[in-house]
């Protein structure tokens, strides 16, 4: 997969609270200052297990959720800063740039297509009504052209357009979520675990289609899975988060094969893997206890808990993001010394 060096998106330290009613405090801290960038056309996966603020961080990214504090730059535009000092406190004022011509630009795919679908909508309708906000058709019948093409790309047929979500399978539901994503001509995709709720069947099927519209269409990703299998092959980079936090990114190839981060050590020895001196040299780490709760992480390394090598000093200071060998980030005291 050919990706330009050019920078599509970069999100610097980009923070998002969730405030809880009647608790004092800052609530869930479902992301924590997380950077990273997308180079245009590439993929980036996103792994770590249910909870750790996936969803959160795509949507944050999009600005469906208002960040509580960060950076986000799309195509050189700055979308959204806000720096934070190290008490949590804005350190200026923030730029809140108008989202309206990026609505049309960034898009997301549903995790759950059933839910993400109006059920008292046709698919054509459905299809119809991402065209109609954008003004993108210039007559009722480029409007239904539009449609059809669309239908045809994810493999649906002209006379679906009259049917309603609850007549399809699941993975028909998704083909439509993606054409519902593709009308209005996007640059950027949130993909939001996009297969997981789909028959492990068709789960090839939809993701080789996302592979072919990318191509197709010069097409960025951010591909969001709780599983490192999934993203490991369409991955350009992956990034693996740990409650809220990135614990490290890398080349998907080199990520895979020389995890410097524990916990991607342990969530890469829960995946088979086909080379069995690879498969001899990596025991299987199991986690003890349990994912701490965001309304109050530990302090410190927020994987200090259940690291099997925490030290003093991982309760107490919080590691830094960084490059630790070109193009490999991770956040772990173990990699300073
Ligand atoms: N709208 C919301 N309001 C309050 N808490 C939320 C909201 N959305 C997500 N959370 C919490 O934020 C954390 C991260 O959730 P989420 O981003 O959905 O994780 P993931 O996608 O990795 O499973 C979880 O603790 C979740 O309960
Ligand atoms: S900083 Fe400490 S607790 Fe955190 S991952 Fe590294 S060794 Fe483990
Ligand atoms: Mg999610």
């Amino acid at each position: 997969m050919e990706s330009s060096e050019k920078k599509l998106l970069e999100v610097t330290k980009l923070r998002k609270y969730f405030p809880v009613k009647g608790v004092r405090g800052p609530g869930v801290q479902a992301v924590q200052d997380v950077s990273f960038f997308i180079k245009k056309g590439e993929t980036l996966g996103l792994v770590g297990e249910s909870g750790c603020g996936k969803t959160t961080l795509g949507r944050t990214v999009l600005r469906l959720y208002e960040p509580t504090g960060g950076r986000i730059v799309y195509d050189g535009k700055v979308l959204y800063d806000n720096p934070l000092g190290p008490d949590g406190k804005a350190l200026g004022k923030a730029v809140s740039e108008n989202m309206l011509p990026y609505r049309r630009k960034m898009q997301i795919i549903f995790q759950d297509p059933s839910a993400s679908l109006d059920p008292r909508m046709t698919v054509g309708e459905i299809i119809g009504e991402a065209i109609d906000i954008h003004k993108l058709a210039a007559s009722k019948g480029d409007r239904l052209d539009m449609i059809k093409e669309l239908l045809a790309k994810v493999g649906l047929n002209t006379e679906h357009a009259n049917r309603y979500p609850h007549e399809f399978s699941g993975g028909q539901q998704q083909r439509v979520g993606i054409a519902r994503a593709l009308a209005v001509k996007p640059e950027f995709i949130v993909c939001d675990e996009p297969i997981s709720a789909l028959d492990v069947s068709i789960q090839s099927q939809v993701v080789n289609m996302l592979e072919d519209m990318q191509q197709e269409m010069g097409l960025t990703y951010l591909f969001i899975a709780h599983d490192l299998s999934v993203v490991r092959h369409i991955s350009n980079r992956i990034g693996v988060m740990y409650l809220g936090s990135m614990v490290e990114l890398g080349e998907s190839y080199e990520l895979n094969r020389h995890p410097i981060h524990p916990y991607t050590q342990t969530l890469l020895s829960a995946v088979p893997v086909p080379d069995p001196e690879l498969s001899k040299a990596r025991k299987r780490i199991v986690l003890e206890g349990d994912i701490p709760s965001p309304m109050n992480p530990p302090k410190g390394c927020r994987f200090h808990t259940r690291c099997p090598y925490a030290a003093e000093r991982c309760s107490q200071e919080a590691p830094e993001f960084k490059e630790h060998e070109p193009g490999h980030w991770a956040a772990c005291h173990l990699l300073d010394s």
